[in-house]
């Protein structure tokens, strides 16, 4: 029997104003993505994988075609339950952590959990057992300014996943740090791919890292034209 997939997108468009003009900045995308997958979404820059990214996690929506979550249909929701669907389902990460300055890492990790509509761990030791899974467990005191930028990006992961959410979309993670700090943050998206079962879906322009990939969607242009499993 065939799984149901985790996300699917059928013949998904997206026109985009601006000023006079009209942007195609998607032109038709399929794909589906499975649970526990780890899937690489690659393409040049103004190919539309941001566009992408925030329809299937519900920050936009698409003006034809149809995404489904677990099964349930949001293409036509409105914002509150847009806002539902990215409560109960969907971990974001940004290429610029957005991190609060003034909180610890521990805290800035425990803030959702605080602010949950239902709250499913005590705030506080969630945010250790998270840090410490992604290899912060010396580092829960610390301040953004005082840790590094793949540190940083580390904690923004802790945060998105805080709530356990079983999709974690990131969008550039990698995209703003050297090449070290984004291996140990390509390992600690492995780590919770790994001991979470979450599914990842990750945008990069990067293709050096698409071998850490189940599989690579190319796109081009607003269309999905190449897939390939990732080759090792
Ligand atoms: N808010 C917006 N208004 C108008 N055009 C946009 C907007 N966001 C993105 N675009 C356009 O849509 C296309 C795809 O953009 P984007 O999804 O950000 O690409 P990528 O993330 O691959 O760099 C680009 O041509 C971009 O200029
Ligand atoms: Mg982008």
């Amino acid at each position: 029997m065939q799984r149901q997939p985790v996300i699917l997108a059928r013949e998904v468009t997206r026109q985009l104003k601006l000023g006079a003009h009209i942007v195609h900045a998607l032109r038709g995308v399929n794909l589906e993505i499975h649970r526990n997958e780890m899937i690489g979404i690659i393409g040049p820059s103004g190919s539309g994988k941001s566009t992408l990214l925030g329809i299937i996690g519900g920050l936009d929506s698409p003006s034809t075609g149809r995404v489904e979550i677990d099964g349930i249909d949001i293409s036509r929701m409105n914002e509150n339950q847009l806002t539902d669907i990215r409560n109960q389902k969907i971990g974001f990460v940004f290429q610029f952590f957005n991190l609060i300055p003034t909180l610890t890492a521990v805290e800035n990790v425990a803030l959702p959990i605080e602010f949950a509509q239902m709250r499913r761990h005590q705030p506080f030791s969630r945010a250790r057992e998270l840090l410490d899974m992604l290899g912060l467990g010396d580092r829960f005191n610390h301040k953004p300014n005082e840790l590094s930028g793949g540190q940083q990006q580390r904690v923004a992961i802790a945060r998105a996943l805080a709530n356990d959410p079983p999709i974690l979309l990131a969008d550039e993670p990698t995209g703003n740090l050297d090449s070290h700090s984004g291996e140990t943050v390509m390992a600690a998206l492995n780590t919770i791919r790994d001991e979470n079962g979450t599914t990842v879906v990750l945008v990069t322009h990067d293709r050096s890292l698409a071998s850490q990939m189940d599989r690579v969607l190319l796109l081009e242009d607003g269309k999905i034209t190449t897939e390939d499993q990732a080759i090792d």
